[in-house]
């Protein structure tokens, strides 16, 4: 893997592209640690795991509602669209990615609003919308490609709470309701990805009970990147 990368990389550097990225698989530990030998960090997990199966039932919190999203959700789902951002420029996950306004991202979901593509919910708690999620074909995200790309899958591509509304049970049942929908769908399976910094919140929404970057899923692959 060194004379590989070294062969690759020596043109790349030369032609003034000095940040690679490598996506390997979480399977072959030799492989990971090949890359990290390298000097690769582990910034991104991408996972995949069965959707629910018919017995599951979403038990929400008590005053917690899942719905579709109305039109008049709009300011308050662009507030929610940019908490993502806004919490990934924290520590410890440091995105240097801009954070949208909230007028973007508001104009952006309105012209957005009835993509077939795409199939949103909302959670409310008593009655307020306060988090998120939507989930659509895995062939739609732009991050997902060659071997990476399980054809035929679900993909949990978005999930946010307001912060002041995390830790209630808002994002595990909006996370279900993905895994819900995915079955309903006929999706074999369910892919989501996420920064291995912000790990222990999201590895759970999307239904992990272990840390996702050492174990296996309950079945399926499971892939990490290095960066
Ligand atoms: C990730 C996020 C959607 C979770 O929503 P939430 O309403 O806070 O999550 P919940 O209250 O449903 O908690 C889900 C599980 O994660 C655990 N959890 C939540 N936040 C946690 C934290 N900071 N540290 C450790 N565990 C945490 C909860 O204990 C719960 O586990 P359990 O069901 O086994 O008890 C929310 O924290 C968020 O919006 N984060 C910022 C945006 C983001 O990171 N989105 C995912 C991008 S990849």
């Amino acid at each position: 893997m060194r004379d590989l990368y070294a062969e690759a990389a020596a043109r790349w550097v030369a032609a003034g592209r000095t940040s690679h990225y490598a996506i390997v698989p979480a399977t072959d530990p030799a492989l990971v640690d090949a890359w990290f030998r390298l000097g690769f960090g582990h910034q991104h997990v991408h996972a995949i795991r069965e959707p629910a199966v018919s017995s599951d039932e979403i038990e929400a919190p008590p005053g917690l509602l899942v719905r579709p999203p109305r039109r008049d959700d709009l300011e308050t789902l662009a507030r929610i669209d940019v908490a993502l951002p806004e919490h990934q420029a924290l520590a410890p996950v440091f995105s240097p990615l801009p954070v949208p306004s909230v007028a973007e991202m508001r104009d952006e979901l309105e012209a957005d609003f009835d993509d077939p593509r795409f199939t949103t919910f909302v959670v409310e708690r008593d009655g307020e919308v306060i988090g998120a999620t939507v989930g659509c074909a895995i062939e739609v995200s732009s991050m997902h490609k060659s071997l990476a790309l399980p054809r035929g899958a679900g993909f949990l591509g978005f999930a946010a709470v307001l912060p002041e509304h995390r830790g209630s049970g808002a994002g595990r049942v909006l996370g279900e309701t993905v895994l819900a929908w995915a079955r309903d769908a006929g999706y074999p399976a369910v892919v989501t990805d996420w920064r291995m910094t912000n790990v222990l919140a999201f590895a759970r929404v999307a239904g992990a009970r272990v840390p996702a970057d050492v174990l296996p899923p309950p079945s399926g692959n499971r892939l990490t990147a290095g960066a």
